[in-house]
């Protein structure tokens, strides 16, 4: 049986950028909605106790199929991840984070440009990510509907959703004024954590 996780903060505490009403329906209703409908499709199945990583790594559909479980596993953890993403005090990146997108996108500007380009190029509902892969290469991606790389392997070091119900309600179809907004309340302490966590089981193995 899967929960829907506490919000880190209040359903107001993202305004002026994401209004209460935003999180009221996108937390509220849509993250509960997948949490849910998963616990209902796997009722009595043998997935009813494992994981929501195990499970998402273990219904990924090959391309071009659609799994219901997957989908909704996936968006479960999605969302979950997003929420932390966001942050009503937003502080600076690090030092160690600042010289890892440095040395990667050429400045925190410029990757903060790179994945806002992606994100607002996405087609259709999905998620733009920050991800490493298994050296600890970083990546910007998108991924299409409830897609998540945590299935294919890369670590996700942080998230925007692209879905309409993430920000229709305040800025119906202007992606772009979204992810402007975005980067307001980017928590770069969970992407730095997130960072650190990557060196110390990248070191350990
Ligand atoms: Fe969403």
């Amino acid at each position: 049986m899967h929960t829907l996780p506490e919000l880190p903060y209040r359903l107001d505490a993202l305004e002026p950028y994401l209004s209460r009403e935003t999180l009221d329906y996108h937390y509220g209703k849509h993250h509960r909605a997948y949490v849910n409908k998963l616990n209902e499709l796997i009722k009595g199945t043998d997935y009813e106790h494992v994981s929501l990583e195990a499970l998402i790594r273990a219904t990924r559909p090959s391309p071009g199929r659609s799994s219901p479980v997957y989908n909704n596993a996936a968006q479960a953890w999605n969302h979950a991840f997003y929420w932390h993403c966001l942050t009503p005090q937003a502080t600076p990146p690090d030092t160690h984070l600042r010289e890892v997108l440095t040395t990667r996108f050429g400045s925190v500007d410029d990757f903060q440009l790179q994945f806002a380009r992606t994100a607002v190029t996405t087609f259709g509902s999905g998620w733009t990510w920050l991800v490493a892969d298994d050296s600890g290469d970083l990546d910007i991606i998108s991924t299409a509907n409830a897609d998540t790389p945590l299935a294919a392997g890369r670590m996700p070091l942080l998230t925007c959703d692209v879905w309409e119900h993430a920000y229709y309600i305040d800025y119906r179809n202007a992606r772009a004024e979204y992810l402007a907004a975005f980067w307001k309340i980017i928590n770069w302490d969970f992407v730095a954590a997130n960072l650190r966590h990557l060196h110390r089981t990248s070191h350990a193995a």
